[in-house]
């Protein structure tokens, strides 16, 4: 009956690390979306998304208005566009000459969403906070 018992302990083993794991992750880890546009959008794009930020004064050209990103999407809101325009992975030569990179903003826990091509993506939860902020702006 000995390998019972080893089989018995591993098993007993298993579910306390899985224990542990489950402890050592914040249960809700729920960053505010508003705190995080505020923090990192706000001084270019404006606390309400419209561009009149106290920065955007610094571009040549007006900051495009972020409450009618889902308008001029017909009615959609470009969840997977937004995420990489902050993420800066969508913008490429562009990246440098426009709005900054984010990349700090992809640390921390990772959860998984649909961005419309029904693949869950692993997406920091960051960023996808400030994506449904930017969300919560639509006009
Ligand atoms: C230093 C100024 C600055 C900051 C800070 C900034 N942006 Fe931008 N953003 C821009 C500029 C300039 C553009 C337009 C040029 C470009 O696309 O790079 C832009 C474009 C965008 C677009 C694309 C809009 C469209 O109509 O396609 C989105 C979405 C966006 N920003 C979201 C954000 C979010 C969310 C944050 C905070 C995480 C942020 N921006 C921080 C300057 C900034």
């Amino acid at each position: 009956m000995r390998s019972t018992t080893v089989f018995t302990g591993a098993g007993i083993l298993a579910v306390v690390a899985a224990g542990v794991v489950a402890a050592c992750m914040p249960r809700e880890y729920a960053p505010s979306g508003q705190a995080l546009y505020n923090e990192n959008c706000a001084a270019c794009h404006g606390p309400g998304g419209t561009g009149d930020g106290p920065a955007s004064g610094a571009y040549a050209e007006p900051l495009p208005d972020l409450t009618t990103l889902a308008a001029r999407n017909d009615g959609v809101f470009p969840l997977r566009e937004v995420m990489t325009q902050i993420d800066g992975y969508g913008r490429g030569a562009r990246v440098g000459e426009g709005m900054p990179e984010m990349g700090h903003l992809l640390d921390g826990p990772v959860t998984r969403v649909d961005t419309g091509d029904g693949i869950m993506t692993p997406t920091p939860v960051k960023l996808l906070a400030l994506a449904r902020h930017v969300e919560s702006l639509q006009r």
